[in-house]
Parts: C-alpha cells; structure tokens; sequence
C-alpha cells in the first residue's frame, strides 16, 4: 500500500484542494477550500482548487468560479467553465487531497474513504476516526471510556421516539432535567440545535433534529465557559492556545450564536493558567481517545467547579480566514501558510506510513 509519494526537488507537490460538497455546511466549505487556495505556499506546493457539486461528483474549478458568492452560483456554470474530474482520475491530478470540505459526507469518513481507494493522501483524521468523529454519541462513548469528562446524554432513535414517546419523555425528566438540549447526534453548524426549558419544548426539537439524523441527542444544559482548541500532530499532538467562545445576550438562541460574523472569540481564554493547561491537556486526550490524526478542533465547556466537559470534536474545522484556528496557531507563531503547510505535511507522513486504511 505504501507509495513513494516524494516528488523531485524541482517539482511543486500538487494538492487538490475540495470544497463544496453535499452538506448543510457546504457554504463554510467553500469559505475554508478559498482561503486554503489563497493562503497556501506556492513556492512549495501548487494548488488545484476542486468542487464538489451537490450530487458529489468533482469539478476543476478557475479561479473566477472560485470567486463567486455561493455554492449554487459556482454550480450554474460547472458544465460550461469547470472541467470534470471522475474519480478515477483524480490520481493523476494531484498528489494530495487538502479537504476543505465539512459534515456529512466530507467530514465522516465518506470521502476519506474514497480516497483510500483512490490511494490517494489526504488531510486530517482516516476513515474511522471520522465517522466516530462526526457522530456526536459514538464519540463521547468513547471519550468516556477514556475517562473524559462529556455531557449526561440520552441517544433518542426516531422509530423508538415514534412509538414510546411517553417512556422517552419520562427518562429525559428524570435523567436530565430542564433547561437541556436537544441536537441531531451527527451535523455541525448548530443546524437544529435548541435549547428547551420544558417537556413541552422536546416534541419539536426532536422532530427537527430528526429531519437531519435518525438518531437526536438529549443532553444537560452546561452552564460554564465555552473554550475550544486546536491540536495539531500524528503521534505526539500538540495543542494550539485555546479559545474563549464568547456568548451573546441571547443565550436562548443557540442557532444564531454561530451564524457566521456572529460569534465573538478570545484567545487565550479569561480563565487562570492552570485552567488553560488543563484545557490543552484534555483537547490532547480527546484527540488521542478518538485517534484523530492531522488536526482537530476540540469544543469544550470549563464548568464553574473546574471540570472540564468536551462538548464534541471536528475533525474537519473552519478554515475560513476568521477561523478561531488560525489565531490560535499564530499565537503559538505558526503562520497561515504554516498551518497548512504542517497540515499537509502530516497528511503526506501518515499515509507513507500507514498499514491498510486510516
Ligand atoms: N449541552 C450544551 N450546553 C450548552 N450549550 C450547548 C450545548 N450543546 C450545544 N451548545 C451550544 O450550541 C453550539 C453548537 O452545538 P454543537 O454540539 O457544537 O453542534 P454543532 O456540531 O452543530 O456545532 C455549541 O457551540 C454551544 O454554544
Ligand atoms: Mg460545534
């Protein structure tokens, strides 16, 4: 499986950078795949900007469809100004796959997956640890496993929702309480998370959330400080500064918070040293429990008795250029073209490495 993937000193390695893709987060792709196509070191790699459309197939893309406003627009013209990449020919390509893409699709294992396949190396976490990565109640099983502290969670299957909804109601009553939250156990961008204060609220945070995953998470409200942090690695991961999430006045609306603009954030976090420490220890723990590799972005919760609570793992985090992970890198001095530069850098070591399929 191993292959020399080394080019000659004179040649620029080629990444294809994708973006795009089939999921609610398509237009944070296309943010992250653009600024990755524009901040990337050109004296050492050459970058091929790829779209992928909303049926999944690739395209090529010029600069000036890159440059257009929205995924759709870029879509318009795809037949008449993209060229077509099939599958099987994007080997001959690109030597790398830099994925900008997130969620469903991008981020969980699907198109690693493929391009395992395609032999092809490519950034961030293998094939397993992006699906478990993605699906918010795989993680934290295991995360627990690993004595990481995640949030009281009940797992609620729509089948089972349909026909036991009393029972259901009853063990959230009893298990969580109010206020909680009720999310879909595999998307991102907030897309239908909610907040509710009553049994009364679960009905259609439930079906909402169903309309996006068949399984939806009932979780304890955490009232504490939102952090995230970066990490960054293969076998010794080492963690960026990490972020303070600042909260807005409306603490009802959890879907506006992160509406892109929106969301404010301080690194390092307001919180003592040793409080910043403990936060880059467990985002570390956290990256090593679930065997991500590359990069990740660790959300977490500092509660008021000093716990610290993982609230989920992106395997695929923004790259847009207000991305709290480019500040957190240059506050260690790693530059944006250095962060990618690391990142596909890691990407070309562990699958000149690897044994079977990340
Ligand atoms: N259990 C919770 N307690 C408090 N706030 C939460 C909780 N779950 C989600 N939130 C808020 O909603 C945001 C989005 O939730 P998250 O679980 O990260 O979903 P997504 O994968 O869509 O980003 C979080 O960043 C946080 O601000
Ligand atoms: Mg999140």
């Amino acid at each position: 499986m191993a292959e020399n993937i080394e080019k000659p000193a004179n040649q620029k390695c080629r990444v294809g950078i994708i973006m795009g893709g089939l999921s609610s987060e398509k237009e944070v792709s296309l943010e992250s795949g653009r600024n990755i196509f524009s901040r990337i070191d050109r004296s050492k790699y050459e970058p091929i900007p790829i779209f992928m459309d909303s049926r999944a197939l690739l395209w090529e893309i010029p600069v000036k469809l890159l440059l257009r406003n929205s995924t759709r627009d870029i879509e318009e013209d795809l037949e008449s100004e993209a060229r077509a990449v099939p599958y099987e020919s994007l080997k001959e390509k690109v030597d790398v796959v830099c994925l900008g893409l997130h969620g469903k699709y991008g981020e969980d294992g699907c198109m690693q997956g493929l391009l395992e396949l395609l032999r092809i190396p490519y950034t961030g976490s293998g094939v397993l640890a992006s699906a478990i990565g993605m699906d918010k109640h795989a993680s934290r099983r295991i995360l627990a496993a690993g004595g990481i502290d995640v949030p009281h969670t009940i797992p609620v299957q729509k089948k089972r929702w349909d026909s036991e909804r009393n029972e259901i109601t009853e063990e959230i009553v009893r298990n969580i309480g109010f206020p909680c939250v009720v999310k879909p156990s595999r998307e991102g961008c907030s897309t239908a998370v909610k907040k509710i204060v009553s049994a009364e609220g679960l009905p259609v945070a439930l079906e909402n959330a169903f309309l996006w995953d068949s399984t939806a998470l009932v979780e304890e409200f955490l009232s504490g400080t939102e952090v995230t942090c970066g990490v960054l690695g293969t076998g010794n991961p080492e963690a960026l500064i990490p972020s303070e999430t600042i909260a807005t006045e409306e603490i009802l609306s959890l879907e506006d918070k992160f509406l892109y603009g929106q969301g404010e954030n301080k690194t390092p976090p307001r919180l003592p040293e040793k409080q910043i420490e403990k936060i880059r220890r467990t985002a570390i723990a956290a990256f090593e429990a679930l065997k991500l590799t590359g990069y990740a972005r660790i959300d977490m919760f500092v509660m008021p008795d000093g716990r610290v609570i993982v609230l989920e793992c992106n395997t695929l985090p923004g790259m847009t250029p207000s991305t709290v992970l480019f500040h957190q890198a240059a506050a260690v001095g790693i530059t944006p073209a250095g962060l990618i530069d690391r990142i596909i850098e890691y990407a070309l070591e562990v699958h000149r490495d690897k044994k079977g399929p990340l």
